[in-house]
């Protein structure tokens, strides 16, 4: 009988070590555990022992179970921690490595000039106005007295839509007969930034694409000093409270008289540098009264009504600013030139 029970107990134990998961455990459990186990037939034949055996071999069998048990639960937790710490170990983590920075996105260093302009001039009472990229050719051109042959188109080649008559606008200036044509006969003191398009070899100093703060101011009494005064506390603003202006005359179809409005270099204030090339002057807008026909096709009466216009290049003001020597950076998306502003 006891030989029974120590072969059982070998048996079992070997068996129970050689187990390596869930499944084998629970069958392991009930071959040797279960109802019909050994031992549970064991157990159910005492009774046909002769009586003085009786005790001694019932001590035995429930010995083995509590035996069996103990095992089967040891080897069941150190199963479950070694599957701990294998998954551990697969999925190691090094908490002291430094963390990945999130990059900061920022905006566009066109974009940047283009808003730090637009709120200089809402400081001084310009609204903001938003006027379409494509355009017909008579908002481009014949209405703000560019007519067709003229000469002056040479000054702003086109890309033009396969709708006969729309194009990219080559300039903001469209925006000025929209802007007239809605608030007209009110007075107006507007600013249209936004993106123009001229069919241009693409250089060093020109692209394809380009932004413009254009600004009109229209109403009765508007003279040529207020062009001066507003224009160059505009440049104050913008590039310093010393900074000194100088306006030489120019030529635009649809300002009479027009000027071109230039900024004291501020890197050299004046003596000469490599970014004024020596001239102490920065070039900066175009400008001039409004023409009497621009007037007229805005819905102004140019005996009652006169008024001033401005264009400017932020991409041209950044370039001085920030001493880019290239106007294709801002369009090429080079990622080494965008994160330096
Ligand atoms: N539209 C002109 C250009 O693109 C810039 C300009 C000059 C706008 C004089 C104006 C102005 O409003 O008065 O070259």
């Amino acid at each position: 009988m006891e030989q029974d029970f120590s072969i059982m107990e070998q048996a079992a134990l070997a068996a129970l070590r050689a187990i390596g998961d869930e499944a084998g455990l629970r069958a392991w459990q009930a071959a040797w555990l279960g109802k019909r186990s050994a031992l549970a037939l064991a157990l159910a034949g005492l009774g046909q022992l002769p009586a003085a055996e009786r005790p001694l071999a019932g001590q035995r069998a429930n010995a083995l179970r509590v035996q069996l048990e103990q095992a089967h639960a040891a080897h069941a937790a150190a199963l479950r921690e070694s599957g701990l710490a294998a998954s551990l170990q697969a999925g190691a983590l090094d908490v002291t490595l430094p963390g990945r920075p999130a990059a900061r996105g920022r905006l566009h260093i066109a974009t940047q000039t283009l808003r730090q302009i637009c709120a200089i001039w809402a400081q001084m009472g310009f609204q903001i106005y938003r006027s379409r990229d494509v355009e017909t050719e008579a908002y481009n051109f014949e209405l703000l007295n560019i007519p067709p042959h003229h000469p002056a188109r040479d000054m702003w080649d086109t890309f033009h839509t396969t709708t006969s008559g729309s194009l990219l606008r080559t300039h903001t200036s469209p925006g000025q007969i929209h802007a007239m044509r809605e608030y007209a006969p009110e007075p107006i003191r507007v600013v249209l930034p936004g993106m123009c398009y001229r069919y241009e070899q693409i250089t060093p100093r020109s692209e394809i694409q380009f932004n413009q703060v254009e600004g009109l101011a229209v109403g009765k009494g508007i003279r040529f000093t207020d062009l001066k005064g507003t224009l160059t506390d505009f440049a104050r603003r913008m590039f310093g409270a010393q900074t000194r202006t100088r306006f030489r005359a120019s030529y635009f179809p649809f300002t009479e008289p027009s000027a071109e409005m230039d900024v004291e270099c501020f890197l050299c204030t004046g003596s000469g540098c490599v970014v004024c090339k020596q001239a102490g002057w920065l070039e900066i807008l175009g400008c001039g009264m409004v023409h009497p026909k621009v007037l007229q096709n805005g819905g102004y009466d140019p005996a009652q009504y006169t008024g001033f216009a401005f264009g400017m290049g932020p991409e041209r003001i950044a370039m001085l600013k920030y001493g880019i020597k290239d106007i294709r950076y801002f369009w090429g998306n080079d990622l080494r030139f965008l994160q330096q502003f």
